[in-house]
């Protein structure tokens, strides 16, 4: 039975093709569909629309709705087409006409997008929390490692000493720019769209301040066909912002590999966290990263997948919106998953301290040989092609002494600045 039902149902294959896997992704929607419910209820009494006591009887339903969600029982019944009309059928199967009641004023339409920015908002927090997690795990490391040097590379040529403190702590300071990112996303979600209905409005006279309070947005689209027009903005900003923690992460997976590569042999992992091949016995391979750096070049799709989805739509709702749920959905659990396996497997890693005693990273310290003979006097070109013309001999022998104390460099790594850094974008998350 459907809301819309008015004689006629849809032939079997119309209603499998049009409805899919949605029933199932609306699911993480029911918790949040029913607190949008609830704040539409109270505003709806506090204009006349409902009596105190429908407010009582409607409010009791869904707190139980609440807890079947809770408890995992919360099912969309064979024929129900969506969250929301299963919400609206188990209040009105209850309460009769006090449940028919509940939809004055409102539309699928803003009922989806209010349920999408609630879930997007904490969506983004556990994201949040995962990044955080992963970022102390990188500081710590970053500071226990923070004297194990290895070598810093420009074209994957030998270039500078680098260090392990550095190669963490970048990770760590970059997630900082994802979380600008992330912010901007929830900012954007942060928005009240309920009172937009289909999205042109409603002529009942909507307490749009209310529900914005209730529901605990910062503010509301004030606009009701942009209101509309934030169905696909929001899930593209918060896209935007799981690509970008991606990138970061799929970079570090790259490093990872690389550095595992016997070629390389900067860091290892206990033989449990690695696999192995069906025909040399001697492999541990680093399957996870591989996987990781995989699953975050695909998260870096979704930008595009939303922007070939919703280009030039016309103005106002179409179906096509549903399918984003099908992207946003299952990337930022996905993203979790990721965040969440890279935190347990740096807990594991083991980091060689001797690296540079390879005489095929001699040549790491020259800038720093050119630098000394700068400090003592010699003009920089000139000190530059001294050392230039040992290398070119074969007679260049490192000092193998390292100076770097400016910030953020191998002597002064600033990670407690670099915290403060992430502390201060998490607050505008409050
Ligand atoms: N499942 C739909 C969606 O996600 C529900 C919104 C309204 N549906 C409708 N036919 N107007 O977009």
């Amino acid at each position: 039975m459907k809301l819309w039902s008015k004689g006629f149902e849809p032939d079997e294959m119309i209603e499998q093709f049009t409805v899919g896997r949605d029933r199932e992704l609306d699911l993480r929607l029911a918790r949040f569909d029913v607190e949008g419910s609830m704040a539409h209820i109270r505003m709806l009494q506090s204009i006349g629309l409902l009596s105190a006591g429908e407010l009582d009887t409607l409010l009791e339903a869904l707190t139980d709705i609440l807890a079947v969600i809770d408890r995992g029982e919360f099912v969309i019944e064979p024929g129900v087409e969506d969250v929301h009309s299963q919400v609206e059928f188990m209040l009105t199967s209850r309460l009769g006409d006090t449940g028919k009641k509940i939809h004055s004023g409102r539309s699928r339409n803003d009922q989806v997008l209010v349920d999408l920015k609630l879930f997007m908002r904490s969506e983004l927090k556990l994201t949040a929390e995962s990044v955080r997690h992963l970022f102390d795990r990188l500081q710590e490391l970053s500071e226990l490692h923070k004297d194990k040097l290895m070598p810093g590379y420009t074209h994957l040529q030998v270039a500078m000493p680098s260090s392990f403190g550095l190669w963490f702590g970048a990770y760590a300071e970059s997630l900082v720019d994802d979380m600008q990112m992330l912010v901007a996303a929830y900012n954007v979600a942060n928005q009240n769209p309920l009172g937009s209905a289909a999205g042109y409005g409603s002529s009942f006279p909507l307490d749009r301040e209310m529900t914005t309070r209730l529901l605990g947005f910062e503010t509301m689209h004030y606009n009701v066909v942009a209101a509309q027009m934030s169905r696909g903005k929001t899930e593209r900003a918060a896209a935007m912002a799981i690509a970008s923690i991606a990138s970061t992460l799929g970079h570090l997976a790259m490093d990872v590999c690389m550095w595992m590569c016997q070629n390389f042999g900067f860091i290892s992992f206990p033989d449990e966290l690695t696999t192995g091949s069906s025909i040399m016995p001697h492999k541990k391979n680093p399957d996870v990263f591989e996987i990781m750096r995989g699953k975050c070049n695909r998260l870096q799709a979704i930008p595009n997948e939303i922007a070939l989805l919703t280009a030039n739509l016309p103005l106002g709702y179409n179906r096509d919106l549903q399918l984003l749920k099908d992207i946003i959905f299952p990337a930022t659990t996905e993203l979790r998953s990721c965040l969440e396996m890279a935190d347990f497997m740096l807990q594991h890693i083991r980091v060689r301290a001797d690296i540079l005693d390879d005489p095929r990273y001699d040549y790491l310290f020259t800038v720093e040989d050119v630098n000394r003979l700068t400090l003592s006097g010699t003009p920089f070109r000139e000190a530059y092609r001294t050392i230039g013309h040992q290398v070119q001999e074969g007679t260049y022998r490192p000092t193998r002494e390292i100076h770097h104390t400016h910030a953020g460099s191998i002597g002064n790594l600033c990670n407690a600045e670099i915290a403060l850094k992430m502390q201060r974008v998490l607050d505008r998350l409050a």
